[in-house]
């Protein structure tokens, strides 16, 4: 694990130009884009860095952001823990294509970081099975989306971890929820769920 006050220090300074927000609107007014599925939002470094610690990432994790903006949380763990591999799905097109610009900057000040990738693919379609550790920071996502996203949890492998902001999934026998409580994103408060598969 990295010292975490260096490893915030780089994170400011690599976004610092960049405005998810903004490029997100702009995104969603050129492609006709009202639904809420996309009503961006980001974390907090602190406050995902915090929700990280529950779930212990080590070098055999590996990391999806489903709808990764402009690619903070994969920064974020990757900055702070060494895991295997980072990867983000994103469909907005200058979203995606900061967020890639952003991971190149980050390798200039850690030679060692672990792979980060992201693609424009559609989270409800992508391949994640392989992810040992999830995060879904999907408030605004419609009920019947997310039990796209529950179907494609119970294919993760035994032990994966899935972080969930403000959505609850169906506590079962195969996903078992072990956390909850309150975390600080950069848009306010919001409630979290940590599930894993059992
Ligand atoms: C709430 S933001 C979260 C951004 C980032 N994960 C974070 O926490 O800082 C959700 C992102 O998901 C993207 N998105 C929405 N639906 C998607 C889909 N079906 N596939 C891929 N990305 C999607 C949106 O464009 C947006 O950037």
């Amino acid at each position: 694990m990295r010292d975490i006050n260096l490893a915030k220090k780089v994170f400011e300074e690599i976004y610092k130009d960049y405005d998810g927000y903004q490029l997100s609107s702009t995104d969603k007014a050129n492609l006709g884009i009202t639904s809420s599925d996309f009503v961006y939002g980001e974390i907090s470094f602190d406050g995902f860095i915090n929700l990280l610690s529950k779930v212990n990432p080590n070098q055999e994790d590996i990391f999806y952001d489903l709808g990764s903006g402009l690619g903070k949380p994969c920064l974020a763990i990757s900055l702070v823990y060494k895991i295997k591999k980072a990867i983000g799905f994103e469909l907005l097109p200058s979203l995606l294509k900061a967020s890639q610009e952003v991971a190149s900057k980050a390798k200039n000040y850690f030679s060692d970081l672990n792979e980060i990738e992201f693609r424009k693919e559609d989270y409800l379609k992508a391949d994640f099975s392989d992810g040992t550790i999830i995060f879904a920071h999907i408030t605004c996502l419609p009920d019947e989306e997310v039990k796209i996203l529950e179907k494609k949890f119970l294919k993760l492998n035994k032990g994966a971890r899935i972080i969930v902001i403000t959505k609850r999934l169906e506590n079962s026998q195969d996903l078992k929820i072990i956390d909850e409580g309150e975390v600080r994103m950069n848009w306010g408060i919001a409630t979290y769920r940590i599930y894993q598969r059992i």
